[in-house]
């Protein structure tokens, strides 16, 4: 191989460029190529492929980047597959996506997002499965494990700490490295060693004052060293200021024209040929990074590709269905849902453009659905992403599917655009369903938990006029609900995809029985959580911010209970039509721990249960930590007996002194239960004291 092939590998070229000079189409790309999120030109003469990837994890997109976008399936946003606790679901997600994919020529899918959702503003959590190491490990890898399945090489992202949105590219995150092992790094290690993804796209962010891309510790150190990571660092685009990267851990330059557009210039073009040539930059590290990068599309069968498979996108869109039922969350039920089938019920829906479609949030993974949207509303802000930033509605309606499922209903319906008019409505109805919506995305993070628009006034004076109030949110965080006490059920959607109309109307007549639990903690107020107020917001874009993490480890639902704080809806809560009973649960110690129960459906109807096994208290600490869970479904009456292991770095602290983890000899208490504050059972085990790597 040449050094000019050599030099080619390691950048990639985005199609269009957002809001630049550049023009639309780089000269780099040949000219009868789609476009993509990144081309990298293939060496034909050694049987290597040019790189065409596209973002991202909630299907196939990025009309930023490719103005020749005709759309694809829109899946649940990740937060909504989080719920779903169920990796296999996931792992269908990934190899749908993946199949999608391969119809249009991409090779590398930018997806498994699997940042923690440590805040409840961060405008991006919804393309994140969870505030868990453990949930979003397994998950994000089974999302890698189904795309890398269809021969698409897929990535883990942004690592890491990218866990804010305001002025990312400034935003310094500080955080105690033994606890970001313990947290956001163990989240990585556990998903790499399940999935191997081909490459890992580091964040925006700097983490402890190094670039995320540039960050030799968290790159060479512990990701390539300790972790023994064989494929490529890409980074993510636009976050590439100095060629130096690459001597740090960087192995690829993604989307240059993004760094020429922030940075002034492309350091893996000619700056680093430059330092190249000077010797200052080593052939050894060259070769290493593009060894990395073709070993990955080796390793995952890009280069072996065949005619792509045909898709059915039938069939695409009913994964996406069941995907988005098993995310959707019931928060609270006083009797109202199911709704009567049976009945001429007078339903009022309202707001939430709720007569268009459901909504998704924005930024680079919006996928648009084949015949595009059902609506777009802009709303725009500052930063590259302002322009990106609108409300995309997806069709069908969730009226419509209503009206769908409740064939005898007789609907009527209203915008919300007042509080006084949509009470008019509400008043005259048997039951009110209101949509409440909040579009969050990629650059912005929310002042607040409150709903957009006056929605939050909308809501109480619905449920003021009439009490038998059914609110449906569709959102990427947790929203204050101040209205919550006046209303008889809510009913979590996320961004649900673009057959959430659908599982929402399914899951409110009852054809449904919800299943979905929490993956984040509902904060009563953010005075509850670890920062009340974030320290950058309002602070103009391009103005560099620290964010401290400083709960460490201890991110969500540990927080509240280490803080013996009470959460208005607590990780893993979810309720279902009918009902669940634990019992006779055993405790096996020795390396680690297992746990072995009988789950019993004590209801009337079939529904899935996730019973979650939790550390309580370690020797010497109250310490909780998920150690496992299982989604089970039953039948009406039916038992499983179900076992647990945990894996054994989830009952040890990082020790920063020996780069190990550290159980500690004693009781360690576990508890069984529904969600972080509803443990039914409990149990110990006394764990012999040892240390293990890595
Ligand atoms: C996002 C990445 C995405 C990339 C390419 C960036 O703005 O942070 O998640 O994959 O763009 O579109």
């Amino acid at each position: 191989m040449t050094d000019d092939e050599r030099f080619s590998l390691i950048i990639s070229v985005m199609g269009y460029m957002p809001g630049s000079s550049v023009g639309p189409r780089d000269a780099r790309i040949p000219k009868d190529l789609k476009m993509s999120a990144g081309y990298t030109p293939g060496v034909p003469r050694l049987g290597i492929p040019a790189i065409q990837s596209s973002d991202a994890s909630m299907g196939v997109t990025n009309p930023g980047y490719r103005p020749d976008d005709e759309g694809a399936t829109a899946f649940p946003s990740l937060i909504a597959l989080g719920s779903s606790f169920n990796p296999e679901l996931v792992r269908k997600d990934g190899e749908a996506i993946a199949r999608e994919a391969r119809i249009r020529g991409f090779n590398v899918q930018l997806a498994g997002g699997c940042n923690l959702a440590r805040d409840p503003r961060n405008g991006r959590n919804f393309e994140y499965f969870s505030e868990d190491p453990y949930l979003s490990a397994v998950l994000a890898a089974e999302q890698v494990n189904g795309i890398q399945s269809q021969g698409v090489v897929s990535t883990l992202k942004h690592y890491s700490l990218n866990c804010n949105e305001t002025n990312r590219h400034w935003l310094d995150a500080l955080i105690d490295p033994a606890a970001h092992r313990e947290a956001d790094l163990l989240t990585f290690q556990i998903a790499i060693e399940r999935s191997q993804p081909g490459s890992i796209m580091s964040g925006y962010n700097k983490i402890n004052g190094e670039h995320a891309g540039g960050n030799h510790h968290l790159l060479n150190e512990v990701l390539k060293d300790a972790w023994g990571y064989r494929g490529w660092v890409m980074s993510d685009w636009g976050a590439t200021p100095q060629w130096e990267f690459a001597l740090r851990g960087l192995d690829q330059e993604s989307g240059v024209q993004a760094d020429r557009m922030l940075w002034g210039k492309e350091p893996f073009t000619d700056d680093l040929r430059d330092a190249y040539a000077k010797g200052k930059f080593p052939k050894e590290r060259l070769s290493d990074m593009v060894h990395r990068i073709l070993r990955s599309l080796f390793a995952v069968g890009v280069d072996k590709w065949g005619p792509a498979p045909k898709v059915d996108m039938d069939q695409q869109n009913a994964i996406a269905l069941e995907a988005a039922r098993q995310g959707i969350v019931l928060l609270k039920n006083e009797a109202a849902l199911p709704l009567a089938t049976d009945k001429p019920l007078k339903i009022a829906v309202i707001g939430g453009y709720a007569q268009q479609g459901v909504i998704s949030g924005t930024g680079s993974g919006a996928v648009m659905p084949v015949g595009g949207f059902a609506g777009v509303v802009k709303i725009g802000g500052a930063g590259v992403m302002g322009k990106h930033r609108n409300l995309h509605l997806f069709a069908p309606s969730p009226l419509d599917e209503l009206k769908r499922a409740l064939p005898k209903a007789q609907f009527d319906f209203d915008p919300g655009y007042t509080p006084a008019e949509a009470a008019l409505t509400a008043r005259r109805s048997d039951v009110v369903i209101a949509f409440g919506i909040r579009v969050e995305g990629e650059g912005f993070d929310s002042v607040d938990l409150s709903l957009p628009w006056g929605q939050d006034a909308v809501i109480d004076a619905v449920a003021t006029a009439n009490p038998n109030t059914v609110v449906v949110l569709e959102t990427g965080n947790p929203v204050s609900m101040p209205w919550r006490d006046k209303v008889k059920a809510i009913v979590e959607a996320w961004y649900p995809g673009q057959a959430g109309a659908r599982a929402i109307a399914e899951v409110l007549a009852g054809h449904v029985n919800p299943s979905g639990r929490l993956p984040v903690t509902f904060p009563e107020s953010l005075g509850q959580t670890p920062r009340p107020e974030l320290p950058c917001l309002g602070t103009p874009w391009g103005s560099a911010v620290t964010i401290e993490y400083n709960e460490g480890a201890e991110v969500g639902y540990r927080w509240f209970a280490q803080k013996r704080r009470k959460p208005l809806y607590a990780f893993g809560h979810g309720l279902s039509y009918t009902t669940f009973d634990y019992k006779d649960l055993e405790v096996e110690g020795g390396d680690t721990i297992t746990a072995s129960f009988t789950v019993t459906n004590t209801g009337q109807r079939e529904g899935a249960d996730v019973p979650q096994l939790y550390l309580t208290s370690a020797p010497g600490e109250e310490r909780m930590r998920l150690l496992g869970f299982e989604r089970v479904e039953l039948g009406p009456g039916e038992m499983r007996r179900v076992s647990i292991k945990a894996d054994p770095r989830l009952l040890a602290r990082f020790d920063g002194k020996s780069g190990k983890w550290q159980v500690t000899d004693g009781v360690h208490r576990v508890a069984l239960g529904k969600s972080a504050i509803d443990l039914s059972l409990a149990s110990e085990s006394h764990l012999q004291g040892r240390q293990f790597g890595p």
